[in-house]
């Protein structure tokens, strides 16, 4: 980012904390020589499967997005009233931007905003529109994962408190374990603050496999992209033509399950190790958990935090929750 503008200066100057650049084959070779193959999650989101998720969130079947913007929209000022005046907003996933911006245009004197990341470019980028638009918010994007235990800068002067803001259901890609450990740390990062999250409610499960099956096949575009990534990244040999997307809803579990199934018996070059397949071999790709009201606030009084709101569409498609830190 090349800018004269000490501001943008300062921002582009971010954190990068453990986000390492052959952790993408080191994870890709391990996944596909396990005993059940998979491929971690957070892989999707290079630039090519961020913008491939921005087109999936504008889908008539991925209800998820639209219902949560509406939920964010109908609310801010209560959200901004529980948030209160000089806070510092973390958010955890970049995203475009348009989600946080109804909590910055709420909120009183919002002082900072630190946009969490792995994926850099769309975090730097989505970063300088936030931070050209609200010129007296100070911009601090962090690229790291956030799924691990992370550290933040000092909280910025003037600042009364510090909010997390995690949107779109996005902890539900968590196990619920992992939800669990997510929000202690984030209990820990926020320093007695609030957090806001998304969290995508249990429903009719032909709802859920429209969703994650839709018809122009972005959503099958987007699990391939783990494909197509590795042939761009690594050089790798995948023919993105024999492995095929399936999404199912696991009612025991709650959650929508993403496979790439491969259509043949085949092998595949990846960092010059090879790697077979034999046909219908499923490779697991993410795992999208769908939570009750009650189950969610469960898990988030385990990691510590006090549930305190809630707000959700009435069809109870999708839940915003406001949690504090005890
Ligand atoms: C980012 N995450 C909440 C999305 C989801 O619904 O689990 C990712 C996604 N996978 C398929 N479509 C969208």
């Amino acid at each position: 980012m090349s800018d004269s503008n000490p501001r943008h200066a300062a921002m582009a100057a971010s954190t990068t904390q453990g986000v390492d650049a052959d952790d993408f084959a080191g994870a890709l070779l391990a996944g596909l020589n396990a005993g059940r193959k998979q491929i971690p999650c957070k892989y999707f989101y290079d630039a090519e499967g961020s913008a491939l998720f921005e087109k999936i969130c504008a889908l008539p079947e991925y209800y998820l997005a639209r219902t949560e913007l509406a939920l964010l929209a109908r609310h801010a000022e209560e959200f901004a009233a529980l948030v209160g005046a000089d806070a510092e907003l973390v958010e955890f996933g970049a995203g475009s931007g348009r989600k946080v911006r109804l909590l910055l245009d709420a909120v009183v004197r919002p002082r900072a905003y630190l946009p969490i990341d792995i994926s850099i470019d769309c975090l730097l980028a989505s970063a300088a529109r936030i931070d050209a638009d609200y010129p007296d918010l100070i911009v601090k994007p962090v690229i790291a994962d956030f799924s691990r235990p992370l550290a933040l800068p000092p909280v910025t002067r003037g600042a009364r408190r510090r909010i997390g803001f995690f949107p779109g259901s996005t902890i539900g890609n968590f196990t619920p374990e992992a939800m669990v450990r997510f929000m202690r740390n984030a209990a820990r990062l926020l320093r007695g603050g609030g957090l806001l999250v998304g969290v995508d409610l249990v429903k009719d499960p032909a709802v859920l496999h429209a969703a994650y099956n839709d018809a122009v096949g972005l959503t099958a575009a987007f699990n391939r992209n783990l494909l197509a990534r590795a042939n761009r990244e690594l050089g790798a040999g995948f023919d993105l033509t024999r492995f095929h997307h399936h999404a199912c809803y696991n009612p025991s579990l709650q959650r929508i399950e993403m496979y790439l199934v491969s259509a043949a018996r085949q092998q595949v070059r990846i960092a010059g190790r090879a790697v077979s397949f034999v046909e219908g071999e499923a490779v697991h790709t993410e795992n999208s958990h769908k939570m009750t009201i009650e189950g969610f606030r469960c898990l988030a009084a385990k990691a510590g935090f006090a549930p305190r709101a809630m707000w959700c569409d009435v069809q109870r498609l999708f839940s915003l929750h406001w949690l504090e830190a005890n």
